[in-house]
């Protein structure tokens, strides 16, 4: 009996980590979809502000008619959820506007390379804004992260000031929404796909008028013509599908995140940038120098030790950071 005990357990954790797995390669394959569509939108039609809020509606769209039909379950919400959502909402609306920004003005490779230091970002704010403390190895694995980051910037062949900002903006945002999002999503009244429905809704109401505000209506109408007239009617879906795979891997990243901590979110995340920026580079052409190349593989290297101490240290009992507490 104790022999077929073992035998299930070990089937059902290979069953878990398959179902982890296909979220994980599901997540990357969507976010690179989208990642090159929304650069191409964003060529031809340079309105950052606009496509963000695009992104947000298709999504409240797609769960609104998703809840209406009873395709998907609508969740139970009160208004301690929704204030407990707004910080998370802002914060979300804050870096993906951003991020979108920065892609506006810079390569989508170098916007996910500065982009992957936001573990580093998570620990600064941990530290200084939440006094956590971390054990000397944490804070020395951020040393390549940030110094990888720092390479590639000042090695970057088309740097511009605002899609560096933007990046920078984006991270501090999304240590804050991940931070502010595991503490609502606690008690799992909500699921991960209906709460990141949710946040989708709270923000296309937060950002609409600034959206409006920032460029608005005139300059969009011109702008869309322009762009349908250099690209063809194939522009109207480009704007689909950098909308609706942005709403897809965000809601496959926040399922994921019922399944696991959120370190290993956070290096899932910087992981699945490695796909974005070599497939963006190979797509679009992007001029890479070696030494710019190296600055993110640096970067990269420096995400993975930081998981791998912050895991070790924390067995160990360092520190007051868990990883099962909040992070990017
Ligand atoms: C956005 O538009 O929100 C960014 O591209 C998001 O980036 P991330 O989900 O890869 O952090």
């Amino acid at each position: 009996a104790d022999l077929i005990q073992i035998s299930e357990e070990s089937r059902s954790a290979a069953a878990q980590k398959l179902k982890i797995g296909i979220y994980f390669a599901t997540w990357w394959a969507l976010n690179v979809v989208f990642n090159i569509y929304n650069k191409k939108v964003l060529i031809a039609f340079p309105f950052p502000w606009l496509t963000s809020t695009l992104s947000l509606a298709a999504g409240s769209l797609m769960m609104l008619i998703s809840w209406a039909s009873r395709v998907a379950e609508p969740p139970k919400t009160d208004i301690d959820f929704w204030k407990a959502l707004a910080p998370v909402a802002l914060a979300h609306t804050i870096g993906h506007v951003a991020a979108t920004v920065s892609m506006s003005k810079v390569a989508v490779s170098f916007t996910h390379i500065i982009k992957s230091g936001e573990p580093a970002f998570t620990v600064l704010v941990s530290r200084f804004l939440l006094g956590e403390t971390f054990p000397l190895p944490v804070y020395l694995s951020l040393l390549p992260i940030i110094g990888g980051c720092a390479l590639t910037a000042v090695t970057e062949l088309n740097f511009n000031m605002t899609g560096f900002m933007g990046a920078m903006l984006s991270n501090l945002a999304f240590v804050f929404r991940n931070i502010f999002s595991k503490k609502g999503m606690k008690g799992k009244s909500v699921s991960g796909m209906n709460y990141y429905a949710c946040l989708s809704l709270m923000s296309l109401l937060i950002l609409t008028p600034f959206a409006i505000a920032m460029e608005g209506p005139q300059v969009w109408a011109a702008g869309w013509q322009n762009a349908v007239s250099q690209i063809g009617p194939n522009f109207v879906w480009w704007v689909i599908a950098q909308s609706v795979f942005y709403h897809l891997y965000n809601q496959v990243s926040y399922m994921s995140l019922d399944e696991i901590s959120p370190l290993t979110f956070s290096v899932g995340n910087t992981m699945k940038r490695i796909s974005v920026i070599v497939s963006s580079i190979i797509i679009f052409h992007t001029p890479v120098q070696p030494i710019n190349a190296l600055g993110a593989a640096i970067a990269i290297f420096g995400t993975f030790l930081y998981s791998q101490v912050t895991i070790l240290t924390s067995k160990l009992g360092f520190g007051t950071f868990k990883p099962s507490q909040p992070s990017a």
